[in-house]
């Protein structure tokens, strides 16, 4: 008989729990035992397992964050620690591991892979910075800015303000770019392009000019310190200038219907390939179609946006 282990890791990301229901529920369908493994790497290492049957999955699709729990594991990145992670699965005759997470967790899981179990990866990050798909939760994280975004325009048109509002993505621009596109941002500002301030600038001239009444700037976190970004447009442009860093409110949240759909395709993919035979592959979505990608493939770099997306961001915000 085939058991599989499922473990959330790094950070939580809505769609977690959708996917964690799929593989337990296919994992059942397909005469499998499914064990839940708490706490991430943390809890693997710890032996922290807990048998899953339909129920213990029951209510949870809507949910956002992760029943699982999930930590960063600095233990786990040693050789010791993953020893011990093999050994906690091998006690149990646990021959496949399903590890929803990120490119660190991906990273991680290709390591224990070299140790003899089968791992199979779920991407899940609001950050969508994994080659060769799109994320779990990222969709969630972007309607969250975007809900953001339009109450503060509102508010930002009564006073006849620029806001700079802050979005999560680590390394990666995607959130600020989806978000931004999407909620009409004058200036989108992400790590993969410079900023050229006197562009941002010139655009909130050009716009008080023609009477428009409010400005809005998208920053992904890290590229600016933002405070520092709303005292330098203050002094460039003249107009009162005001902050909004959405932070982990992008991380929790019910998911999207796309995220939950995606959870589900992908969660029930993980275990067909376990049942193909599939090893150490991640779940990909490429178009409409599900794809295994080997892991060592996946772990080669990060996703970074398309940049036509910030063509189109530019053009349409003259
Ligand atoms: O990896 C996802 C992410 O949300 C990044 O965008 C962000 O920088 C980071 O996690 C923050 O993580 P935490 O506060 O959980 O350490």
């Amino acid at each position: 008989m085939q058991k599989v282990g499922i473990l959330t890791s790094g950070g939580d990301a809505s769609g977690m729990n959708a996917a964690i229901r799929a593989v337990v529920r296919t994992a059942l369908y397909h005469q499998m035992e499914a064990y839940g493994i708490h706490l991430g790497f943390e809890g693997l290492m710890a032996g922290n397992f807990d048998p899953m049957s339909r129920g213990s999955v029951a209510d949870i699709i809507h949910r956002g964050g992760t029943i699982l729990q999930t930590s960063r594991s600095q233990i786990f990145m040693t050789g010791n620690g993953r020893e011990k992670a093999r050994d906690e699965l091998q006690k149990r005759d646990i021959q496949n591991l399903v590890i929803i997470g990120g490119n660190g967790s991906l990273r991680g899981g290709y390591e224990l892979s070299k140790l003899g179990i089968n791992v199979i990866g779920i991407p899940a990050t609001i950050d969508n910075d994994i080659v060769y798909t799109r994320s779990i939760g990222f969709d969630t994280a972007v309607n969250t800015a975007l809900e953001a975004i339009n109450r503060i325009r509102d508010t930002a048109t009564s006073h006849g303000r620029i806001f700079i509002i802050e979005v999560m993505g680590r390394h990666c621009g995607e959130i600020a770019l989806a978000a931004g596109v999407a909620g009409g941002a004058e200036s989108i500002l992400i790590p993969e392009i410079e900023t050229d301030l006197d562009e941002v600038t010139r655009k909130i001239k050009q716009g008080t000019q023609r009477g428009k009444l409010h400005s809005i700037i998208i920053l992904a976190e890290g590229v600016y310190p933002v405070m520092e970004l709303a005292q330098e447009i203050e002094k460039r442009t003249g107009k009162d200038t005001r902050v909004s860093i959405l932070g982990h409110t992008q991380r929790g949240g019910t998911p999207t219907a796309v995220d939950r759909i995606m959870a589900s395709r992908m969660g029930m993919a993980a275990v067909d390939f376990i049942v193909e035979g599939k090893r150490n592959v991640m779940v990909a979505e490429e178009g409409d179609r599900i794809l295994p990608v080997p892991l060592q493939e996946v772990i080669r770099g990060s996703k970074t946006p398309e940049l036509a997306m910030f063509e189109i961001a530019r053009i349409l915000s003259i």
